[in-house]
């Protein structure tokens, strides 16, 4: 059976890395069909098309992955092009999992003196389609020096029960023996006394499994200083943006941190952590792994597992041994190549860990 997955590179480095990304995949002669569509600044400042309904139904109906790139252009303000596709694909399609593995491929990546590849190897799992950024509130006497401005935080008992029952199995799937769930329940007590009860429920059905309800201030410290204690993080929609943005920084930066957005059994999306970088684009200056990575993701996904291990294997090696675009040079050594070059060497490799 053929995979097919919608490629949506979007803009600045998005297409630069979508290209690297894709040719990775391709040379491991899976039977994955990979078709093209140009949402993005580009063809929003053309034709105002944003992401087209039908297209959203032919993603549910045919297609097994989106493998996404960017969005974000400084020509369109406020990017609502951007919403129109990411975020829309993300709550339109129920993509519920925010998949973020924060796992250090080279000692030397690692900014935090004494801790390597063994204490830096955690994942998030960051809830997707509610808490504070559901779109829910308002402004009130706007521009007045008596302004209101209202943000709602949604938590329902669905949305946590899900995304903590995921973790739980992410956990047991692997191996992983912890589940730390991170919240700031001594503030917010309804929304986030929700999230205790009910992670405590999940819990008690994986008696196997050590869980650990903190709160985030204090989660956000010990990831830096004894981050060996974490395996499985869970937490809302929010808390998973910064913590993941902390673990990027943590294990390689946004040139190597990759995501998936994922509703189990359904089409789910993978796409790098970072966003267009227009500070960039154009340059060759964009690292490839974080999208390679992402690939990595889908791979596990769509059930290949052994080819999701050599994609990784592929990036290992590479970062031990190969070439590095700047924004790696400054932890590895050495020059600045390509995103080309490295990604030539690293599909060197691929072939090499496929024999
Ligand atoms: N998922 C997404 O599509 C997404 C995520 C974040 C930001 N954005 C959008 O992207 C645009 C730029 O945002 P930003 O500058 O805050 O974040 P960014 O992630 O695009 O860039 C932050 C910094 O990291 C560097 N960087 C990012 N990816 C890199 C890579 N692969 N290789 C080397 N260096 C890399 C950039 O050069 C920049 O200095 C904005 O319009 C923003 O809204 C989109």
């Amino acid at each position: 059976m053929t995979h097919r997955i919608a490629v949506i590179p979007g803009d600045g480095i998005g297409p630069e890395v979508a290209q690297a990304g894709v040719r990775v995949l391709e040379r491991l002669g899976l039977p994955l069909q990979f078709e093209w569509f140009d949402f993005g600044a580009e063809r929003f400042l053309r034709d105002g098309t944003v992401l087209p309904t039908d297209f959203m139904d032919a993603l549910r109906r045919d297609y097994a992955a989106i493998y996404f790139g960017a969005v974000g252009d400084p020509r369109v303000p406020g990017n609502e092009h951007a919403k129109g596709i990411l975020l829309a694909m993300r709550f339109d399609l129920d993509l519920y999992i925010n998949l973020r593995p924060c796992l250090l491929l080279d000692d030397r990546l690692s900014p935090l003196k004494g801790k390597g590849r063994a204490e830096l190897r955690f994942t998030v799992f960051r809830e997707n389609t509610e808490g504070l950024y559901a779109g829910i509130g308002g402004v009130f006497k706007k521009g007045t020096p008596d302004e209101v401005a209202q943000e709602v935080e949604v938590n329902t008992r669905k949305g946590v029960e899900r995304i903590c029952q995921a973790a739980f199995a992410f956990a047991e799937s692997r191996g992983l023996r912890r589940v730390c769930m991170a919240d700031k329940a001594n503030v917010l007590v309804f929304g986030h006394g929700l999230w205790r009860r009910v992670f405590a429920e999940v819990a008690a059905r994986h008696p196997g499994i050590e869980a650990k309800a903190m709160y985030v201030d204090a989660l956000a410290m010990d990831l830096i200083r004894q981050p060996e204690l974490y395996e499985v993080i869970v937490t809302n929609n929010m808390f998973g943006d910064i913590l993941t943005d902390l673990g990027a920084v943590l294990t390689g930066g946004l040139g190597v941190a990759a995501s998936g957005n994922i509703h189990p059994g359904r089409v789910s999306l993978f796409e790098p952590v970072h966003g267009s970088a227009p500070d960039i684009a154009g340059q060759g200056k964009a690292n490839p792994i974080a999208m390679v990575l992402s690939g990595a993701l889908m791979l596990e996904h769509l059930g290949f597992a052994r080819e999701a291990q050599i994609v990784q294997n592929a990036v290992r090696d590479q970062i031990e041994h190969g070439a590095h675009t700047p924004d790696l040079v400054p932890l590895l050594g050495g020059t600045a190549a390509t995103t080309g070059q490295v990604t030539a060497e690293l599909l060197t490799r691929v072939e090499k860990f496929l024999r």
